[in-house]
């Protein structure tokens, strides 16, 4: 048996008129996201993880943003490819554990939520995907709000 661990992450700018997306769940908020596709900081930090606990590349290799195919796509097809890249390649996901750091609105009412959606985008048990928040403590763009940011750190074995 084999393990290997990746890492992701992502930031996308704060913007009006966007919808706040978080793992492919929409929170309810004044402002979203800025981005190509939905901007789901976490769904794309999360790809990147899968992605790199494997050795395929990067998600901007996979879903390139000059591609019309892939505006405004819900980036949970994001994370299900690589979930089948990394199985093709003959690994499954073990666990899962995220940042996002946003400095409003609180996220922690829809941490059930996001884990459920991650969960079923990457075909894995609720106890084996975890997700946790942060604020910036009002420093730097993020604490300025003028950014998220995600983190994401995955576990896949091959047997
Ligand atoms: O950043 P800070 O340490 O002050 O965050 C304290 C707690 O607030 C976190 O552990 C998290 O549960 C919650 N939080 C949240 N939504 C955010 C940031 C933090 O629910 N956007
Ligand atoms: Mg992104």
């Amino acid at each position: 048996m084999e393990l290997r661990t990746g890492l992701g992450w992502d930031s996308h700018r704060i913007a009006t008129g966007r919808p706040l997306i978080l793992g492919g769940v929409q929170i309810e908020s004044e402002f979203g996201l800025d981005g190509h596709s939905d901007a789901d900081v976490l769904a794309h930090a999360v790809t990147d993880a899968v992605l790199g606990a494997t050795a395929q590349g990067d998600i901007g290799m996979h879903f390139p943003d000059t591609d019309p195919q892939w505006k405004d796509t819900g980036s949970l097809q994001f994370l299900h490819h690589a979930v089948q890249v990394a199985r093709v390649a003959g690994y499954r996901i073990v666990n899962v554990d995220a940042n996002v750091l946003l400095e409003s609105p609180k996220l922690k009412d829809y941490r059930l939520r996001i884990r459920e959606s991650l969960a079923a985008a990457l075909g894995l048990e609720l106890d084996r995907v975890s997700v946790k928040f942060k604020t910036a403590e009002k420093v730097g763009p993020v604490g300025e709000g003028r950014s998220a940011e995600a983190q994401a750190i995955v576990t896949v074995r091959r047997d």
